[in-house]
C-alpha cells in the first residue's frame, strides 16, 4: 500500500479486535497512519478530538456505533461512516421511506405502528408478509408471517414481553420470490468492490451467519446501476448492500443496505480485499470541520 499520502491521524472506535478489524490495522500503520483505538468500554476523549483527521466506526452495537458517530461528528471530526448513514443503516424503515423517495426498488413495504394495524396489511399484502424489527441484524427477529394463525402467535408473543409495544414500529414487506439466495454487494466510497450470492437451499434466511454459502458473481451493470442509485440516495461510504433478484418481476431490488459489513469468512472466497479498501478510503478523507445544523 502505497504510503505516500501526507501523515494521518486516525481514531479507531472498535467493540473488539477481531481478524477484521486487525487487517485494517496493519494497513494502516504500514501507510504511516497513526492509529489509536478506542473500544466500547473507553472513555471517548473529546476534548483533544480535533487532532483525529477521521474516525473509523466499527463498533458491533449499532447504538454504540451511532453515539460514537454523533458525538465524534458533533466535536468537528469526520466518521467513516458518517453518523447521517449509520443512522439510515440501523433503522431499516428509514431505509424504506428513503428508498421510495429515491425512486429505488424495493419490496412492497409498510410499517406498522399497532398490532392491531398488522391484520390489515396481512390483508394487504394477500395473506403473506415478512415482519423485520427495524433495528436488528444477522437475520435476527425477521420472520415470515404467511396466515392470520401466525401473526395471532407472532403478535401474542410479542405482547407477553413487550405488552407497550415498545419494539413498535416493525417493517412489513412483501415476500419476494428470490430463489435461494440473495446478493451481497460490499460498497467502499462509491465503489461496490465485490459481489457474491448467499444461497441457502434449507433456510429463507440467507445470512451468512445462520449457514449460507458464498457463491462469487461479477459486478455486473444492473448491481453498478442499483448501487449508483444507492450512494446517491444515502452518500459515499463503507456498506453492506442486500439485493435480491425478484425471479417474478425479473429485476434486482434492494433488501437493506448494513452500515459496519463482516468480511472475515467472506473475503477468503471471493479474494477482494475488503480490508485495504476500507485503509485506502480512510487515506482518502480529506480532512475538513464539519459543522452540524439541525441533524442532531
Ligand atoms: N422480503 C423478503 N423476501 C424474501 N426474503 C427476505 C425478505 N427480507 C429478508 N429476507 C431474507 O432474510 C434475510 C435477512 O433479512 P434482512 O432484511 O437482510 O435482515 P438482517 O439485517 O437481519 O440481515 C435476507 O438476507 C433474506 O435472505
Ligand atoms: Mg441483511
Amino acid at each position: 500500500m502505497s504510503n505516500s499520502y501526507p501523515r494521518k491521524k486516525l481514531l479507531f472506535c472498535v467493540t473488539k479486535m477481531r481478524e477484521e478489524e486487525r487487517r485494517i490495522y496493519d494497513y494502516l500503520l504500514q501507510a504511516g497512519i497513526e492509529v489509536d483505538v478506542c473500544t466500547d468500554s473507553m472513555q471517548l476523549e473529546l476534548e483533544n478530538i480535533r487532532r483525529y483527521d477521521v474516525a473509523l466506526i466499527r463498533c458491533l452495537s449499532q447504538s454504540k456505533a451511532l453515539e460514537r458517530a454523533q458525538y465524534i461528528e458533533l466535536a468537528g471530526v469526520k466518521t467513516l461512516n458518517s453518523y447521517e448513514a449509520i443512522k439510515i443503516c440501523t433503522n431499516k424503515a428509514f431505509q424504506a421511506i428513503i428508498f421510495k423517495q429515491n425512486q429505488i426498488a424495493q419490496p412492497d413495504f409498510a410499517i406498522a405502528f399497532t398490532f392491531e394495524k398488522l391484520y390489515e396489511y396481512l390483508e394487504r399484502f394477500d395473506g403473506r408478509f415478512v415482519i423485520k424489527p427495524v433495528s436488528s441484524s444477522w437475520g435476527r427477529g425477521v420472520t415470515l408471517i404467511n396466515s392470520k394463525f401466525a401473526l395471532d402467535a407472532w403478535i401474542s408473543a410479542r405482547e407477553s414481553l413487550d405488552p407497550q409495544g415498545k419494539a413498535l414500529p416493525v417493517l412489513v414487506q412483501e415476500y419476494v420470490d428470490k430463489g435461494n439466495y440473495d446478493i451481497r454487494v460490499v460498497i467502499v466510497d462509491r465503489q461496490p468492490i465485490v459481489a457474491f450470492k448467499r444461497v441457502s437451499n434449507d433456510n429463507w434466511l440467507t445470512n451468512t451467519h445462520l449457514g449460507a454459502e458464498i457463491d462469487v458473481i461479477k459486478v455486473s451493470q444492473p448491481i453498478q446501476e442499483i448501487s449508483k442509485q444507492l450512494i446517491d440516495a444515502i452518500g459515499e461510504g463503507i456498506y453492506g448492500l442486500d439485493l435480491f433478484y425478484d425471479h417474478t418481476r425479473n429485476i434486482y431490488m434492494v433488501c437493506e443496505v448494513n452500515q459496519n459489513p463482516e468480511f472475515a469468512k467472506s473475503w477468503l472466497i471471493h479474494k477482494v480485499d475488503v480490508a485495504k479498501a476500507i485503509a485506502e478510503s480512510c487515506l482518502n478523507v480529506q480532512p475538513e470541520w464539519i459543522h452540524v445544523k439541525s441533524s442532531v
